[in-house]
């Protein structure tokens, strides 16, 4: 009988503590419920009390999210607990998520605790979680360095206390696919009350090995997998949820499982998170990136025509990549534009479609064939939205090989009274001179750490999708603009994070 593997997706929690990877409410809201339709088994929002922020989206996503299991990090101290007890409170499914490290390394110079200290630790914590909730998991931090005989009686511990799921992560992406296995057999045949729980695994990827070890440890016995959509995480990332799924799924005869996800939504949680962080996925990742299913050479794309599986081994459409065939245009009607989106993954609410169409229709003006690329664009920050502090009015940008760059933008301060604000700024080239501008508008202090420039599709006619980075004190702030002109969609980047940037501040100031 097929074994059947929990799906653990921490992209809201170690996903998003990486570099770059910030996410605010709405949009921490927005890809809990991808999450959800997803059909991942566990939602990890957050670690309830890194801040008032993380506690507030744990909370707004245990509220919202009815299908699936939500947890909250908390370190093994009753502080944490207590927190993540909290935030929890409107979950359907609760869990707790408690970690504690057990490597001698970490024992000794980071939590300066000795061996029977952690074991008190582990027991009394997992108790005292178990008092607020059934599900509790426990974490042997740094697991795969530790001292095995210590490990098991850590877990034994744990389980003993209550924990219904034990969890063993490569905290530092150093294990081995041979050896993890091993260690997971191991724990299987030493820990005497092992049956009692579930065991879990949770993968770094310092050495490249995250999602190989994972599958190792899938073999070995481990029945949740803990993972990111597109393998964001701390340092070089954490597993890819997409690359385990679609493994298992694909070679199924050698894994013999089977999960609850749709694997339909995986292009789509990709391209969320891509669009969210801006950090893009790079164009030869496995299963998501934009060559996984391209095929260059004349010799794999005549056996491809011949015969998809000489060089497919998986469907494009399996992973919710759809090979469309039907052209939008500016002359396709309302109908055709909602089957799309149908086809697509999406469905609007009344309001929501007409404003797509609407937006649909212009660019559809300016460009002579829309892709579903350009859709998805338009429709990426959707569900997102958060107050316009400076809505772009107009701008004006003069620049050449041999004058110097000016820009004058125009916008609309829409914070009480709406008010009309221009400046005109010269720098170095015309974004320069259009940021400089919206700086003198916007008068407070940061940094512009990043800007990039994407295009959604091929041809001269593409839109362009600006991201920019911009950093105020330790915080980092992304912002994101689309347009068929390049100098409006990188003012629109610049612009959207800063409002973000000012929303962010306004509700940490009412918390
Ligand atoms: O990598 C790690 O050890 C973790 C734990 C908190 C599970 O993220
Ligand atoms: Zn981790």
């Amino acid at each position: 009988m097929a074994g059947r593997i929990y799906i653990f997706d921490t992209t809201l929690r170690d996903g998003e503590q990486s570099p770059g990877c910030s996410m605010n409410l709405q949009e921490k809201i927005e890809v809990a419920r991808q999450l959800e339709r997803l059909k991942v088994d566990v939602i990890e929002a957050g670690f309830a009390i890194a801040s008032p922020g993380d506690f507030q989206s744990v909370k707004a996503i245990a509220e919202t999210i009815k299908d699936c299991t939500v947890a909250s990090l908390s370190r093994a101290v009753e502080k944490d607990i207590d927190r993540s007890a909290e935030a929890l409170k409107g979950a359907v499914n609760p869990r707790i998520h408690t970690f504690l490290a057990t490597s001698d390394i970490h024992m000794k110079y980071k939590l300066r605790m000795t061996p029977d200290e952690v074991l008190e630790r582990t027991k009394k914590m997992v108790a005292y979680a178990k008092n607020y909730c059934s599900e509790v998991e426990f974490s042997a931090e740094d697991a795969t360095r530790s001292n095995r005989e210590f490990l098991c009686r850590v877990f034994e511990t744990a389980i003993n206390a209550g924990a219904t799921v034990i969890n063993v992560p490569d905290t530092v992406g150093y294990t081995t696919p041979d050896e993890f296995y091993d260690l997971i057999q191991y724990l299987k045949n030493n820990v005497p009350n092992i049956d009692k729980a579930i065991i879990s695994v949770h993968c770094h990827n310092d050495l490249g090995m995250a999602v190989a070890n994972t599958l190792a440890a899938v073999k070995a016995g481990a029945t949740q997998v803990e993972c990111t959509i597109n393998g964001i995480g701390e340092r070089a990332g954490n597993a890819a949820l997409e690359e385990i799924v679609m493994a298992m799924k694909t070679r199924n005869d050698m894994f013999n499982t089977t999960c609850r996800v749709e694997t339909t939504q995986i292009y789509r949680s990709s391209k969320l998170i891509s669009s969210i962080t801006g950090v893009s996925v790079q164009p030869n990742k496995a299963i998501v990136g934009a060559n996984a299913f391209a095929h260059e050479s004349g010799i794999h794309q005549h056996g491809v025509l011949a015969e998809k599986s000489t060089y497919e081994i998986m469907t494009p459409e399996s992973i919710g990549l759809s090979k469309n065939t039907m052209v939008l245009g500016k002359h396709s009607g309302r109908h055709a534009f909602e089957d799309r989106l149908k086809v697509l993954g999406y469905t609007l609410s009344k309001e929501e479609l007409d404003a797509a169409f609407e937006k649909f229709k212009i660019l559809a003006d300016k460009k002579k064939v829309v892709q579903d690329a350009d859709i998805e664009a338009l429709l990426s920050n959707k569900a997102i939205e958060i107050p316009e502090t400076y809505k772009l009015d107009r701008f004006v940008i003069n620049t050449g090989n041999t004058i110097t760059a000016t820009a004058n933008v125009r916008v609309i301060k829409q914070n009480g009274e709406p008010k009309v604000i221009e400046e005109v700024s010269t720098g170095d080239g015309p974004i320069d001179a259009a940021f400089k501008a919206i700086d003198k508008i916007v008068g407070v202090s940061f940094s512009l750490e990043d800007y990039k420039l994407n295009s959604v599709t091929e041809g001269q006619d593409a839109q362009g999708e600006a991201y920019v980075k911009l950093r105020r004190d330790t915080r980092l702030y992304t912002g994101k603009g689309v347009s068929t002109d390049v100098f409006e969609a990188s003012v629109l980047s610049y612009l959207n994070a800063i409002n973000k940037m000012i929303y962010k501040e306004k509700l940490e100031e009412q918390l």
